[in-house]
């Protein structure tokens, strides 16, 4: 009984070839041999292809797939190859043993594939690469930008810094030399100093300026109302900017406040302002206009050094000539200027550019060729209470001293050192001094001298001026201090700002400045 099941089942003899299901029909047999030899032909040609891609990309992740699928495709052209030879030739078993193994392996390329599949989805398309290449080489020359700045600004730094102290000298020696003029001296004398003088403020200019582009200027900052900063500017404005210019602002209701140095803020404006005047030489509008802003994400990952939030927009729109693109891209740059020598130092955005960021703002260009410019700075909002100060200018008098004032002055630069003493003795303090920290703290251990106020430099060899402040401090606990120096790297500067409460006075001064800031300190008003 088994064995005719078995006989039944196995004996091939009576087997006949494919073409006989086919009726021998010459038709149907020319379809399916031509069919199947192409169907071979294909599938035996894709393998290769398969198997040229995984083997030259040998960084793609899915490669074992191409493998496998190159296997199982390569077993479907065989059992084509096999379909067109069992129409004439009955080789069953052959046929049957290539479609088990391509049973085998077409399992493990589904259950392959189905397992790449969660990866397979998250792949990126074309686009989404263009998109990404596109963003990354945004932020690559983002990153090249900030670097440079970063690099200029550290050199502009340390030479500003050192030009400040000499400056110092300069300034205060000339305003010491011009105090003590008789009248009799030749005419020419005082037009020299005077000159002398003229040339020396300019020069502090322009190291304030490079200070400010690599944001070490000192900052003061004060809570500002922007529209009232502006507003208070129209007399300064309209005396630099000359008709036939017309002057248009167009100011917020509701503007939020922000919290900046004012004196830099009205620096910047007035350096936009000249700069629309420039482009406007034959005339035309310049327009100064605030706004609350909300710099959102979206905005923020586009450009350079801005975090998202709420800012106070000034700006100032010109009707000029505009700038090309390769302006642009180099416009805050130090020293980078179209005007022609001596006409522009090309520091004027640089210092807008540093003191905004210095200031954690953003500042943006937007320029048309033949249109016009516009300049845009963003300041942080203001979210604390304090109420906004009033700006004041200061008045011509010079604030003295009385002899019972005494003024202990630390300064390790000799010459400036002699400079402040003569300057504070000439507007009528008593002034002692100290080349050191060490030595000033010694002078009051000893004589203990009742000294109204410190006036130190922040940056000293051995001990700095805030520390000695600190010490000062416990030894004489009403002694008033007021820091100096031209750089601010240091103690009592963090990030640019001075500590609240800290009366400062930046480097290089003039002696009218270093009257009132003595006598600020002294009387601690703000
Ligand atoms: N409103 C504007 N319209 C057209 N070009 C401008 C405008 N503002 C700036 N520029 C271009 O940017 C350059 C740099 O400006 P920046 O204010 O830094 O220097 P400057 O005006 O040349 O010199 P400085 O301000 O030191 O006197 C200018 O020389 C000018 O080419
Ligand atoms: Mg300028």
């Amino acid at each position: 009984m088994f064995d005719t099941l078995s006989q039944w089942l196995f004996d091939s003899s009576g087997l006949t070839a494919h073409g006989f299901c086919l009726l021998w029909e010459p038709g149907l047999i020319w379809t399916y041999a031509l069919s199947d030899s192409a169907i071979g032909v294909a599938y035996f040609s894709i393998p290769v292809a398969l198997g040229v891609i995984a083997r030259r990309r040998s960084d793609l992740v899915f490669r074992p797939l191409l493998w496998l699928f190159a296997a199982f495709i390569l077993l479907c052209g065989t059992t084509h190859w096999l379909d067109l030879l069992t129409l004439w030739v009955p080789v069953y078993w052959l046929g049957g043993v290539i479609k088990a193994m391509t049973a085998i392996v077409s399992v493990f390329t589904a259950i392959a594939l189905w397992r790449l599949l969660p990866q397979a989805l998250t792949f990126p398309s074309p686009a989404q690469f263009r998109q990404a290449n596109e963003a990354l080489a945004l932020s690559q020359a983002q990153l090249n930008q900030a670097q440079k700045m970063e690099a200029v600004g550290q050199l502009t730094g340390g030479i500003a810094h050192d030009f400040n102290n000499m400056l110092a000298i300069v300034i205060g020696s000339l305003d010491m030399a011009r105090r003590r003029l008789t009248g009799a001296e030749h005419p020419t004398v005082s037009q020299c100093i005077k000159n002398a003088a003229e040339g020396a403020e300019r020069a502090a200019v322009l190291t304030s300026r490079l200070l400010a582009f690599s944001r070490q200027q000192p900052l003061e900052p004060r809570v500002i109302d922007p529209n009232k900063l502006v507003s208070g500017m129209s007399e300064l404005l309209r005396s630099t900017i000359a008709e036939p210019i017309t002057i248009e602002s167009v100011m917020a209701g509701g503007l939020w406040r922000v919290f900046a140095d004012t004196a830099q803020l009205e620096s910047a404006l007035l350096n936009l302002a000249v700069n629309a005047r420039d482009a406007m030489p034959n005339g035309g509008k310049l327009t100064i206009e605030t706004a609350n802003m909300d710099l959102d994400e979206r905005y923020a990952e586009l450009q350079t050094e801005v975090t998202p939030g709420q800012y106070a927009m000034i700006s100032v729109t010109d009707t000029g000539g505009g700038m090309p693109p390769e302006v642009i891209e180099r416009a805050f740059d130090p020293f980078y200027t179209t005007k022609g020598v001596g006409k522009g130092t090309g520091l004027g955005l640089s210092q807008v550019f540093g003191f905004v960021k210095q200031s954690g703002g953003h500042v943006k260009i937007y320029s048309e060729i033949g249109q016009g410019t516009t300049v845009k700075i963003y300041l942080p909002r203001y979210l604390g209470s304090a109420s906004t100060v009033r700006i004041e200018h200061p008045k011509d008098c010079l604030p003295e001293g009385s002899t019972h004032e005494i003024v202990l002055v630390v300064e390790d630069d000799t010459k400036v050192r002699r400079m402040s003493v003569d300057a504070l003795s000439e507007l009528g303090y008593t002034v002692i001094q100290a080349e050191s920290p060490v030595e000033a703290l010694q002078m009051l251990e000893t004589h203990k001298p009742n000294v109204n106020i410190l006036f130190t430099d922040i940056v000293m060899p051995e001990m700095s001026g805030r520390e000695l402040a600190d010490r000062a401090l416990k030894r004489l606990p009403g002694l008033k201090v007021l820091f100096t120096t031209g750089y601010t790297r240091n103690a009592i500067v963090h990030n640019g700002v001075v500590d609240p409460g800290m009366t400062f006075l930046s480097k290089p001064f003039t002696l009218n400045q270093l009257a009132r800031k003595i006598r600020q300190a002294l009387d601690g008003s703000d």
